[in-house]
């Protein structure tokens, strides 16, 4: 190869900005996983798909979050919920396995929290799904990932439906305890 020294001289700026982009492009990657809220989920004791059973199985959200037309809080399924299917469905699979373990030791399976809400916030889903809310207008689309990502509820994110959809703004009544 016969390269021009000015040829040479003249690479090194191409080169430079190509590692400077890989550099930038590796910091977006790494705040964009570590921000709570953006990341990919916790993981979980038991690698629960809400893509497998909520979406390829089509089971349905109320099956297993009973309480959420009824009570502020939706409920999270008891572990007999889930050997309710899984004493027949791949029942010998090792995470079924530790399944019955957390059953025979009356240990309620430590499920990892995804969403977060500020505490001193008053969020009620009853109200919220008696209006016909659907849940992926806060959640997303729940049934197409293996797991939740969940996110950080900011108030900007509440008052923007509640102006479109004439809710209460008067926040620091109805909102805030
Ligand atoms: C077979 C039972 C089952 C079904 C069906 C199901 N879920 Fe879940 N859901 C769970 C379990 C178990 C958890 C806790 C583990 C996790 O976060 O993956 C959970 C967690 C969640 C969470 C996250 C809670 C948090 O803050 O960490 C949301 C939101 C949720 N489900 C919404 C839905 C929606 C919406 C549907 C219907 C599209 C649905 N779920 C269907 C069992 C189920
Ligand atoms: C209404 C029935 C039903 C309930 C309730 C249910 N499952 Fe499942 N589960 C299934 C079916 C169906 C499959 C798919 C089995 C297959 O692939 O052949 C499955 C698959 C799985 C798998 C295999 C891994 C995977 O993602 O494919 C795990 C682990 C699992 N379930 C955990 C749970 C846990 C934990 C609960 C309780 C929170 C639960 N299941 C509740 C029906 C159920
Ligand atoms: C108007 C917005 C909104 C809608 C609609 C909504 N949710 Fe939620 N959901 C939230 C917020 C905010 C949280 C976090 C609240 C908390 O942690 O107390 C949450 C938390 C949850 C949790 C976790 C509860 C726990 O105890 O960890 C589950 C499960 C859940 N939602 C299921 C559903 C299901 C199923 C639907 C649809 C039937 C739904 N949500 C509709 C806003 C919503
Ligand atoms: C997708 C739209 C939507 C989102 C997002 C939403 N809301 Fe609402 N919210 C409504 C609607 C519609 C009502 C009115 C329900 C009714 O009239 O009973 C309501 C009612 C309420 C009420 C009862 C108000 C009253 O009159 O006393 C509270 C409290 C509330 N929301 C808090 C929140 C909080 C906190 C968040 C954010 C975490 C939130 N909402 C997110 C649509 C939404």
């Amino acid at each position: 190869m016969n390269v021009h020294p000015a040829a040479l001289h003249r690479n090194k700026i191409p080169v430079f900005l190509t590692l400077l982009s890989v550099i930038l492009i590796a910091g977006f990657v790494f705040f964009f996983y570590t921000t709570p809220g953006t990341r990919i989920g916790p993981e979980q004791p038991i690698p629960f798909s809400h893509r497998v059973h909520a979406g390829v199985k089509d089971i349905q959200c109320a099956y297993c979050h009973p309480y959420v037309r009824y009570s502020r809080h939706p409920g999270l399924p008891p572990v007999e919920k889930c050997l309710h299917c899984h004493n027949h469905i791949i029942r010998n699979h090792h995470w079924i396995q530790k399944e019955h373990a957390y059953f025979s030791t009356r240990t309620p399976i430590p499920w990892k929290k995804a969403n977060v809400l500020p505490e001193h916030v008053l969020f009620n889903h009853q109200r919220h799904i008696q209006k016909d809310i659907a849940c992926k207008e806060c959640h997303g689309l729940v049934e197409t990932a293996d797991r939740i990502t969940g996110k950080i509820f900011l108030m900007e994110f509440c008052i923007t439906c509640h102006r479109q959809k004439n809710a209460n703004v008067d926040c620091w009544l109805s909102c805030h305890g």
